[in-house]
């Protein structure tokens, strides 16, 4: 089901994967004060040539805490800073490891990596669309805070245009039964037409909104989103839209009983710090289930569970 595959989009994996995923996440975590070192004699490499804190770092300690040790490129340090091209770059990871993750501003980046290289490769983010590593957390984590995915409502709330782990989560969504999404976003910043167009074919309940406190009122969880400076093709767009939406313990008691505010951070404005000692922050624990699913999922790769 897992074994030797890519992980290039949520879209590859179907519900019964997905779960079976959530399960081995489950069992690693009951028994993680004895995980054992299934992946010693491993080795994983990671290739991140745009910044990461969460993504990469919980790479790494999964990897650890599996067994296996863990080359990172550097890119400004490797011979790319020379102009070794990144496919060149991917034969050489591929030789020296067994697994591979990659992160790129280029859309597409990983589904190339895969092609060129015959160990698994993973996508840790690549251009606009595709972050599924953190979709599968972010579900992950719904499911551990609610018991369930079926059923609820849930907004996303900022960039649905150019944020990957926006629209990845949005996609993972429709791998389950939720009652419906609400789409909160300026007009600029709607999602883009392929995903919209996915949500009609699985004929998903949509509201697609620019009044947050309406949506607050409703859903069961509010997964908020930066507005990403660094992805508008033009800056004068950005400006447009910056500071849109503002999350604030103030405007989350409007909320439903039992709100969860996920966020895959980091943050820049959009989510006040006064919600963090509030019972609706889930994003604290959400980058921490980053490990645990990171474990679950590249042991099933390369076959220790
Ligand atoms: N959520 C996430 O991808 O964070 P990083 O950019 O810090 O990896």
């Amino acid at each position: 089901m897992w074994k030797f595959r890519d992980v290039i989009s949520i879209l590859d994996f179907t519900r019964e994967d997905l779960e079976h995923l959530f399960s081995v996440t489950d069992k690693t975590l009951e028994r993680s004060l004895d995980v054992g070192r299934p992946l010693d004699g491993k080795i994983v490499a990671t290739a991140f040539i745009e910044p990461s804190t969460r993504t990469r770092l919980s790479f790494e300690a999964a990897a650890k805490k599996l067994g296996a040790d863990v080359i990172n490129l550097e890119p400004h340090l490797s011979s790319m800073a020379k102009g070794e091209s990144l496919t060149d770059t991917l034969r050489m990871l591929d030789d020296y490891a067994d697994l591979i993750v990659i992160r790129s501003p280029y859309e597409g980046s990983a589904k190339h990596a895969a092609d060129v290289c015959e160990h698994p490769v993973i996508n840790g983010g690549d251009g606009s669309q595709h972050h599924p590593t953190q979709a599968m957390i972010d579900l992950y984590t719904i499911r551990s805070l609610k018991g369930r995915i079926d059923g609820l409502e849930v907004g996303v709330v900022g960039d649905l245009k150019y944020g990957r782990a926006a629209s990845s989560f949005i996609y993972g969504l429709t791998k389950f039964n939720v009652k419906r999404i609400w789409l909160i976003s300026p007009e600029p910043l709607s999602p883009r037409p392929e995903l919209m167009d996915r949500l009609r074919s699985m004929k998903v309940d949509i509201v697609k909104t620019e009044d947050l406190e309406e949506a607050i009122e409703n859903v069961d969880i509010l997964y908020v989103t930066r507005i990403q400076r660094e992805r508008f093709p033009d800056p004068a767009e950005y400006e447009k839209v910056k500071g849109s939406y503002v999350i604030t313990k103030k405007l989350l008691s409007r909320a439903r009983e039992g709100l969860k505010v996920l966020h895959p951070l980091p943050r820049v404005d959009e989510l006040s710090n006064d919600v963090d000692d509030t019972p609706y922050q889930a994003y604290f624990i959400q980058a921490k289930l980053g490990v645990p699913v990171r474990m679950a999922l590249m042991g099933l790769i390369l076959g220790a569970f």
